[in-house]
């Protein structure tokens, strides 16, 4: 925190100092003047672009294990149905606010390690469509489990397995 309030200082600084090189006082100047380094962005949100594709990934990942979870459920001889139905239930409240997890400036730009593709921000209604494509989906799939019922479940599954997969093919790197 120390740190980030240091950086910003010093980015404002260098902001007034530029505006006074160029003889300016026009204090409405736009900040975009001053081009901060990677370490000292603040998104909107108050998170750094690390912190935000820290957080992302991690939830993503959680999607990725319940995922996991249902797959080999659905596989075995005897599937564990409360496993099942926790891991169903699991991914619309690990989703839940995706639509906030890739603000602007949280691309490859950003210098963070991230799969984000900048497709992403150059067709923000396609990546729109997709995610609430698999937010659908999601929903009925947690309502499919709840039937306890494999045949219904099992179609539910692989629709919400095909908006992920659909949205990775376009949107993420290595896919
Ligand atoms: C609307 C688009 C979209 C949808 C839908 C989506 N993902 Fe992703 N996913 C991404 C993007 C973009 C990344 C790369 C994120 C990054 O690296 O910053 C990603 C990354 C991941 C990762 C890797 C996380 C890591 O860094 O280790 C996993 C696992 C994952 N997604 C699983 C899933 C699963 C499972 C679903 C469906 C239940 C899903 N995703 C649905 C866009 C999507």
């Amino acid at each position: 925190m120390k740190i980030r309030q240091t950086t910003f200082a010093l980015a404002a600084i260098a902001g007034v100092s530029l505006l006074a090189a160029c003889g300016g006082s026009d204090s409405s100047a736009p900040e975009s003047e001053v081009a901060p380094a990677a370490e000292e962005v603040v998104l909107d949100n108050g998170m750094t672009p690390k912190e935000q594709i820290e957080l992302r990934q991690g939830q993503l990942k959680k999607l990725g294990k319940a995922f996991k979870t249902i797959s080999d459920q659905l596989k075995a001889s005897e599937p564990d149905m409360a496993a099942i139905q926790a891991a169903a239930a699991s991914v619309p409240v690990e989703s839940e606010g995706m639509a906030d997890w890739f603000p602007a400036g949280t691309g490859p730009d950003s210098g963070v390690k991230t799969d984000a593709l900048p497709a992403i921000w150059e067709e923000p209604d396609l990546f729109t469509e997709k995610l609430s494509d698999f937010q659908m989906a999601a929903g009925a799939l947690a309502t499919a489990a709840e039937t306890g019922d494999l045949a219904v479940i099992a179609p539910a599954f692989a629709t919400t397995g095909g908006t992920c997969k659909s949205c990775h093919e376009k949107f993420r790197a290595d896919d």
